[in-house]
């Protein structure tokens, strides 16, 4: 069965980025889990989270969670919240390789400054709370399989190195060992 990719991690660490060019090399589909919400309550994040809040915005996350675990040839990336619900992961451990993408709160920054989708970093001080933030979370992240540091390196490099673990996992299939020119050990 072609195992998921997940990737999970704060805002502006390159999730969407990097997710879309992997899922063109594999052949896979991409989803995103802000994309799915939204589309499925007619509603953007921010005004889900005005109407009716945070949390539940994180049950309808819970409850995405349930229905993409029994997917499969997917890159899927969520939102920077989604893992802080466990058994989230748990569900998309069942058939997926959890990768965090990491980035350093000034790189953050100045990737998401003016961009105003993002409802948690709408305060007067978006760096101290990326900071806050990312410090409560990290015993979240860090049940992911692999990590990967974003700061530096393009994007083609950083799907290299990503992809070249997810062979050495065996998680690629023949065509995708063929297609990158390595074999499955
Ligand atoms: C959130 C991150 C956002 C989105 C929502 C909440 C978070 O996704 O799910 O604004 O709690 O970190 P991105 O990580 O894709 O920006």
């Amino acid at each position: 069965m072609a195992k998921n990719i997940v990737l999970i991690g704060f805002m502006g660490t390159g999730k969407t980025s990097l997710g879309k060019l992997l899922a063109r090399k594999l052949d896979y589909q991409f989803l995103d889990t802000d994309q799915l919400i939204e589309a499925e309550s007619g509603l953007k994040i921010r005004e889900i989270f005005q109407r009716y809040g945070e949390a539940h915005f994180r049950q309808l996350e819970a409850d995405l969670a349930r229905k993409l675990g029994n997917t499969t040839a997917k890159v899927i990336s969520t939102g920077g919240g989604f893992p802080l619900k466990p058994e989230n992961i748990q569900q998309l451990r069942s058939n997926g390789f959890i990768v965090l993408l990491q980035a350093t709160p000034k790189v953050i920054y100045h990737r998401v400054s003016g961009d105003e989708s993002r409802p948690l970093l709408k305060n007067p001080d978006p760096l101290g709370t990326i900071g806050r933030l990312l410090a409560e979370r990290q015993r979240f992240y860090e049940k992911a399989d692999f990590v990967l540091n974003t700061d530096e390196g393009d994007l083609d490099q950083l799907c290299e190195t990503l992809l070249a673990e997810w062979m050495k996992r065996g998680y690629g299939n023949g065509t995708t060992a063929l297609k990158f020119g390595r074999s499955q050990s």
